[in-house]
């Protein structure tokens, strides 16, 4: 039998009281029945029991990916979620986000999760990516690009919705993608 798919989300959760069934985890884990979906988050989320392929961890990003085996991830992605942090947060006080030594601390270990060839992608607003280069700098991935999310991607979950100030916008969702 091939071997499933593996496709972890760093911060799949969003707030408190989230139907389960609207998270991006759920919607794309009942599409793509052989990928088997990991959830981290630090807010919980109760797992619907008829979505078998997703397991749902309640945890720090860094600390979360450690209980994971070595090599054994195809994709990490992260919308709107890891490296999302600084001033901006501290003066709202909504979430505390993840600082730039957070989010290069998780990247570390997120590389040793990933298979060869496996996938980081860091999703934010354009003017948030530049921040985020230096840390993809200190990992050995073979490659790294930048692209900016399609109108469609850009409707996936309800964070990303938030950016949608049009695609010239210094605000347009963009992925930082990092290959090992
Ligand atoms: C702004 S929400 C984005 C949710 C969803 N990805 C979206 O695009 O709608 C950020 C999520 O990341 C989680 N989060 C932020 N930093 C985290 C960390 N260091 N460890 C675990 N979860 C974290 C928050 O709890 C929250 O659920």
């Amino acid at each position: 039998m091939p071997k499933r798919l593996v496709h972890v989300h760093l911060g799949n959760v969003g707030r408190e009281h989230i139907n389960p069934h609207e998270t991006e985890t759920a919607i794309a884990a009942k599409q793509n029945a052989h990928i088997d979906y990991i959830g981290i988050d630090k807010l919980h989320l109760h797992v619907p029991k008829e979505i078998p392929n997703w397991k749902q961890l309640h945890e720090d990003f860094a600390e979360g990916l450690r209980k994971l085996d070595d090599n054994s991830i195809d994709i990490i992605d992260s919308k709107i979620s890891l490296f999302l942090y600084g001033e901006w947060y501290k003066k709202t006080g909504e979430l505390d986000g993840t600082s730039f030594d957070q989010g290069l601390n998780t990247l570390k270990v997120a590389y040793e999760k990933l298979k060869p060839g496996g996938e980081v992608i860091v999703v934010l607003p354009k003017f948030r990516i530049s921040n985020v280069e230096p840390a993809f700098a200190q990992i050995p991935f073979s490659k790294v690009e930048v692209i900016p999310l399609t109108q469609e991607e850009a409707q996936q979950t309800e964070w990303l919705k938030a950016y949608t100030g049009g695609l010239r916008s210094v605000k347009w969702p963009h992925k930082i993608i990092g290959i090992k």
